[in-house]
């Protein structure tokens, strides 16, 4: 069976792609993600403001006002040495994901991000407006004028990763395209804080994705497919292959999985693959029979002894 799809202007071999996580950022992760038959892979995000903080603090260890051997940890080096290495060491397309704060923080990484070898970008915008002054069109307009700068800085195709908090997705989603996203990534998922009523305080555990969250991503790829001019990703609440079954025909070019494979080990892409292939197979039927019968008897259930169809 034919899998090939295109995604942000690349063609795909199927379209179970490996999302942004740790997983990403080991070579052996990538290796067994690319043999398992992924796609596709996301590398982690680099974050602007981890990096500025880590150049301070290697400032601040150089002139002897800090010392600790963890500085320097996660310069952006690190990042473009993975996306190199990754590059070299698998056939399908490496992504680059950047989650910058200020113009010249998206520019400058999306540039280096290109020039190391990178076959796409997507912009972890993940922005939480906890400033209450702020408007919805304030916060929409930062993403389109992240997108711009960024569009203009890069060749590589850019897909942008959002969160399901717009007033009015359909026009969002219109305006970001318009704006130079090949790609929509629906949804991220962002950061709900929860409390601990014993030592009252914050718990920032963060949960890995279950199955009926795919509502709001599904709904919105629904609505959206074949109406504007990116391709979509589906992200968030993949289990197993039903989900990635249920969100192909509500219209995503690609569904991405990160909690699935962090539960279950890179290998599991395999898994995720062989069910959505086969799921309507004579094998996954729980009445095989179903293939071997005429199935008049059903049919002639639905009418009456006049002869009209009366519904199911
Ligand atoms: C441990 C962990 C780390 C993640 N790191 C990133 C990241 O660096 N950049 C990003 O855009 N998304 C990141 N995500 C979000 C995932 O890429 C994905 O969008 C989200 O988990 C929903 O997909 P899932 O339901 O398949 O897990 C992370 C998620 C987890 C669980």
């Amino acid at each position: 069976m034919d899998l090939t799809t295109h995604y942000m202007r690349l063609q795909l071999k199927n379209p179970l792609v490996a999302s942004a996580s740790p997983l990403s950022a080991d070579l052996g992760n990538i290796r067994h993600l690319e043999d398992s038959g992924a796609a596709a892979i996301v590398l982690p995000s680099i974050f602007e403001e981890q990096i500025e903080a880590d150049m301070l603090h290697e400032t601040l260890t150089a002139v002897g006002l800090e010392n600790s051997a963890e500085a320097n940890q996660r310069e952006p080096q690190q990042y473009l040495d993975l996306i190199r290495r990754a590059v070299k060491a698998v056939d399908i397309p490496i992504i680059g994901s950047l989650n910058g704060t200020t113009e010249e923080g998206w520019i400058s990484y999306a540039k280096m991000i290109e020039e190391a070898g990178a076959t796409g970008l997507e912009l972890n915008v993940y922005f939480i407006p906890t400033d209450i002054s702020l408007t919805g069109r304030d916060v929409e307009q930062r993403y389109v004028e992240i997108l711009r700068a960024v569009r203009k800085a890069v060749d590589i195709p850019i897909a942008i990763k959002l969160g399901p908090h717009f007033s009015s997705m359909g026009q969002v989603a219109m305006e970001f395209a318009n704006a130079g996203a090949d790609a929509l990534v629906l949804f991220n998922r962002f950061y709900q804080p929860d409390i601990d009523l014993t030592k009252l305080r914050l718990l920032n555990d963060l949960q890995l994705s279950k199955a009926i969250e795919i509502g709001v991503p599904l709904m919105w790829i629904a609505v959206l497919s074949g109406r504007i001019d990116a391709s979509l990703a589906a992200s968030t609440g993949v289990e197993n292959s039903e989900q990635v079954l249920k969100y192909l025909l509500a219209g995503a070019d690609v569904v991405m999985t990160t909690s699935a494979l962090l539960r279950n080990g890179p290998r599991y892409v395999k898994e995720l693959l062989a069910g959505t292939r086969g799921l309507l197979s004579q094998r996954n039927f729980r009445n095989p029979d179903s293939f071997g019968r005429a199935n008049y008897m059903k049919i002639l259930q639905g009418y009456e002894y006049t002869g009209s169809r009366t519904g199911n």
